[in-house]
């Protein structure tokens, strides 16, 4: 079967989720799309040459105006500019949510039936911003979060054990961002929960540089992560197209789940063909559901800003 995924932003987070995907053979086609078009020319020959050793072939294309972006069985969004000295963050928010809006708009309009997979920052509003101006249903808009956030804490949990590694699995619900919340009742190693293998003081670490993760990789770097990113989108990209019913949480917009609507945020979905299949409603504890209502009112505070801009009429 012919699939296509198109990645729209050929920086380093897009060229990492193209590469994991060109590795594995999880599609038949990358459309790599850059507003500076030599950079998507220079890393899809790369990532190309690249494939001369994988299993599966892949064609990568560089692509440079956006009636290219057709035919698509996926869009992966990954582009927008990092926040600058002067910037603040409500500044970030609107530059970003224009460019995500345009690309959304392009996307709705050469390849209609597409999924789209929101990556760009802040990742719940500009995952709603693509729910709302592209008016698709909101199982085919889904934003890439806990699939990265989820790493970051099996990586951290790995860290304190010593012990497990491939055998944890967690979970991160809420924002991608400072409301993130690592769920240590929900975090496992090969079905023993942490709680009784890190003690009070190793999980509240664990929680703490989960939460900081991407701005640890930041502060190292100087810019932001991209193959831990890269490879969490993958499994997404994979999920979808392969049909796997996994459960990852991600950020989706919530029409009554867990008492809201009107706003997209981390929690588990089923992921498949059809996108979004199943939206979990897992009962949260005293402290989890204070904190994912404080997530929420962040990310609709951020909405409040792009309403108050009329940047939705
Ligand atoms: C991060 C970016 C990719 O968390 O959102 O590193």
């Amino acid at each position: 079967m012919h699939t296509r995924v198109a990645i729209i932003g050929a920086g380093a987070v897009g060229a990492s989720c193209a590469y994991a995907l060109a590795l594995n053979g999880s599609c038949s086609e990358i459309i790599l799309y850059d507003i500076v078009p030599d950079i998507a020319i220079g890393k899809a020959i790369d990532i190309a040459q690249s494939t001369h050793y994988s299993q599966r072939g892949t064609r990568i294309r560089a692509v440079s105006k956006p009636s290219d972006i057709e035919g698509c069985d996926i869009v992966v969004i990954t582009a927008g500019v990092p926040r600058k000295k002067d910037m603040t963050r409500a500044d970030l928010l609107k530059i970003n949510a224009g460019i995500v809006k345009e690309i959304a708009l392009n996307v709705k309009r050469y390849s209609p039936d597409a999924m789209i997979i929101s990556v760009s920052n802040p990742l719940d509003v500009m995952n709603y911003v693509v729910h709302r101006v592209t008016g698709w249903d909101r199982s085919r808009v889904i934003g890439m979060s806990g699939a990265l956030d989820g790493a970051r804490m099996a990586y951290e949990i790995y860290k304190k054990a010593g012990f497990g590694a491939t055998q944890i699995s967690t979970m991160v619900i809420g924002e991608h961002g400072e409301n993130m919340i690592p769920y240590p009742k929900m975090s496992h190693i090969d079905g023993i929960n942490i709680n009784s293998l890190l003690t009070p003081e190793e999980i509240r670490e664990v929680v703490e540089n989960t939460k900081n993760g991407g701005a640890n990789i930041v502060k190292h770097l100087k810019t932001s992560a991209y193959y831990a990113p890269g490879r969490a989108i993958a499994i997404m990209v994979e999920a979808i197209l392969n049909d796997e019913n996994r459960v990852v949480a991600s950020s989706v917009v919530l029409e009554g789940e867990y008492g809201y609507s009107g706003v997209s945020i981390g929690v588990p979905i089923m992921l498949g063909y059809n996108g979004v299949k199943t939206i979990f409603e897992m009962p949260l504890e005293e402290d989890i559901a204070e904190q994912f209502d404080s997530a929420v009112k962040s990310i609709k505070a951020n909405i409040a800003i792009l309403e108050r801009e009329n940047f939705f009429d």
